[in-house]
């Protein structure tokens, strides 16, 4: 039998990095949402007790360092599981993009696991193993719209953006998530996002207000190592997008649009200049995820 678990990414609406910790991490404060833009996870239950991995990307590594996999290896350990699985992922979302797509998928093989492997783990344990994956993990697990603090994984679910579209467009290079947030200087930030505000532009369902008030601190760290970066978010906004911002650590750029026929129109002249464009719609509200059940 085959388990499948979609993976879809997410965006930064707005990302800010309060102060560096103690442990090395920095405190955030950023504001997610998941988008119409997945991979999907199979697994399949295997008798040899191994952890095998397959994907469509040659993109992705097929061992310990996927995190796909680290989460199969700490369900077994964690539980005392015998079994083995075979992880197949179908890649859909950039590799080292900004969208969470690794993250993701280590989400998604937390969910179908606790399903195959009958652990009747609820979302809050899923979300608290995640934690040990990754920043980006207990975000994944929950999906939907979510402020995120800490590390990122203490978690408060918000109102779904106003319906719109996303373009994204993601530049051929990957980007080191650690390394920018190396780079980042917490003392010279010129600009925070104000993400009391975006709150409550997302509580008063106010597209234009969502629109303004995107905003993300590693993006002068990122634009500034990669003008092209630069480049490509001024040309998203000039082609008509009303809101325009890079996501996470990026290097791949949104554009908030309203209208899909204006979106299908931006990505057209895109494709001219990045071979990775997308149109998809937000995922804000609970009935439009994927379950995330036990
Ligand atoms: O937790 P994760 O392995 O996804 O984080 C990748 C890197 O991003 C960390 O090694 C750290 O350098 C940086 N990071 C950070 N503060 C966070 C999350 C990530 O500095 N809250």
């Amino acid at each position: 039998m085959i388990y499948s678990e979609k993976a879809p990414a997410k965006i930064n609406l707005t990302l800010d990095a309060l102060h560096k910790r103690e442990d090395g991490y920095h405190e955030l404060e950023m504001i997610m949402t998941t988008i119409d833009l997945a991979d999907r996870i199979d697994l399949v239950e295997t008798d040899d007790g191994r952890i095998h991995m397959d994907s469509t990307s040659g993109l992705v590594p097929l061992d310990e360092r996927n995190l796909a996999y680290r989460a199969a290896s700490l369900l077994r350990e964690r539980f005392g599981i015998r079994q083995g699985v075979r992880i197949f992922i179908h890649k859909k979302i950039p590799v080292a993009a900004g969208l969470a797509g690794g993250s993701s998928d280590a989400a998604a093989t937390l969910r179908g696991l606790n399903r195959m492997w009958k652990l009747g783990l609820t979302l809050e344990e899923l979300v608290k193993l995640g934690a040990e994956l990754g920043s980006d993990v207990p975000y994944c697990v929950q999906m939907g719209t979510a402020l995120a603090k800490g590390r990122g994984e203490i978690l408060r679910p918000l109102p779904p953006p106003p319906p719109c579209w996303v373009v994204l467009a993601k530049p051929p290079h990957g980007i080191s998530t650690a390394d920018i947030f190396r780079r980042l200087d917490i003392d010279r930030i010129s600009a925070r996002p104000e993400t009391e505000k975006m709150i409550e532009a997302l509580s008063r369902s106010d597209y234009p207000a969502v629109c303004r008030l995107l905003g993300n601190v590693l993006e002068e760290v990122t634009l500034e190592m990669f003008p092209e970066v630069r480049r490509l978010k001024e040309r998203i906004r000039r082609y008509g997008a009303d809101g325009v911002l890079m996501s996470g650590s990026g290097p791949t750029v949104f554009g908030l649009v309203d209208r899909e026929s204006r979106a299908r129109r931006i990505v057209n002249a895109l494709r001219g200049f990045c071979r990775q464009v997308f149109a998809v719609r937000m995922l804000g509200i609970p009935e439009e995820l994927p379950a995330r059940g036990g």
